[in-house]
């Protein structure tokens, strides 16, 4: 049977992820960010311990496999595959968006295989924000997710031929955050969020904020290649990267509300300087897809083990004991990072 357009754009997202990876990391923005070597660490490696609570999830790592896909058969495979890796190493995982899956109930088990292969992990559902609390509550059960991502897309939106070109969010997003009973992420696709927008988030009674910032996967190139009626090219450097978003964060920091980066993390070390600059919890999508394409199921597994690994070194060497004493950890800004935070008074 024919897969239908939604299907279609799925596999196109994930093939032209993977072909424009290397170039989304040409001027890696963590590269904009020094840590400050102790050589005092005070502590045991064996005291260093990375699991983390987010809320009321218990993650082994501070990493977990970030949105990326479900809708096709394709897909499912992807799915299946990522699923098994994070389950062999008890590491959380979000779908991408269940939109085509309320759409078309056929495409509900390129999803569900995630859950399947993950009976005791955490699994974290997407939509978009405009959802009602009806498909958000449909799209939890298909997972049996133990947390929801509304993910916000605007930008890549208006670069799609056939994509939403209306944006009012804020009042599903409250209904949303008071109505469902498990955690409701809030996240940003890759375009990364400033100041007002964590705080406006805040104020709906937003209590996780995934900024997922510039500097990754770019889905404003990804629809660029999609889209030849249009050209919005323009919007291929649009956003705030990944350390700019945590330092808007940072700016208004609030104990009740967690802070995930995502958006161009590829090694332990950006996952270390993320948690330096205020994040709860991390999400890598792109470059753990690159890796299962490019290098194999086996490449990903050596890759898991050896993140977990680095980065209780990492904690150990900076005289953290968890992923969360990392907030008093010591960076050093380039001069680009720190005239933006500057400039936007962080
Ligand atoms: C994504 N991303 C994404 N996000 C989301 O909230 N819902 C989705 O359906 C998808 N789909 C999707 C497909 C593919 C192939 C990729 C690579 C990514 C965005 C993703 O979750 C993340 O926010 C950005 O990709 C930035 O992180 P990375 O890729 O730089 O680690």
């Amino acid at each position: 049977m024919m897969e239908s357009l939604q299907a279609h754009r799925k596999n196109e997202h994930v093939s032209l992820a993977e072909k424009l990876y290397s170039q989304s990391h040409a001027n890696h923005p963590f590269d904009q960010v020094r840590l400050i070597h102790n050589s005092l660490p005070e502590m045991a490696l064996s005291q260093a311990d990375s699991s983390i609570k987010l809320g009321e999830l218990n993650l082994k790592a501070p990493f977990y496999i970030e949105a990326m896909t479900g809708g096709s058969k394709q897909t499912a495979k992807i799915n299946a595959r990522l699923a098994s890796l994070a389950h062999q190493h008890g590491l959380a995982m979000a779908t991408g968006s269940l939109s085509v899956a309320l759409k078309d109930p056929q495409t509900q088990s390129s999803f569900a295989i995630v859950r399947d292969k993950m009976p005791t992990e955490p699994v974290i559902a997407n939509l978009g924000a405009s959802a009602d609390l009806e498909q958000a509550q449909k799209a939890i059960d298909i997972l049996k997710a133990d947390a929801i991502e509304i993910h916000l897309n605007a930008a890549q939106e208006l670069v799609m031929p056939e994509g939403d070109r209306e944006f009012f969010w804020q009042e599903h997003i409250k209904e949303l955050v008071n109505q469902l009973s498990i955690p409701v992420i809030v996240k940003e696709v890759g375009f990364g969020m400033d100041k007002k927008t964590i705080a406006k988030l805040q104020e709906l009674g937003v209590k996780y904020i995934n900024v997922s910032g510039r500097g990754g996967t770019n889905f404003a190139a990804i629809e660029n290649r999609r889209n030849h009626q249009f050209d919005l090219s323009m919007l291929n450097d649009w956003g705030q990267t990944t350390p700019e978003s945590l330092l808007e964060a940072r700016a208004i920091k609030n104990p009740d509300v967690a802070i995930i980066a995502s958006g161009g993390i590829t090694s332990p070390l950006d996952v270390i300087k993320a948690g330096a600059l205020g994040a709860s919890a991390v999400g890598v999508a792109g470059h753990f897809l690159h890796t299962l394409l490019h290098d194999g199921d086996d490449a990903l597994d050596r890759e898991l083990n050896a993140w977990q690994e680095a980065i209780l070194r990492l904690l150990t060497l900076l005289g953290c004991h968890n992923f969360a004493e990392l907030k008093q950890a010591e960076v050093v800004l380039s001069p680009e990072l720190d005239d933006y935070a500057t400039q936007r008074g962080l």
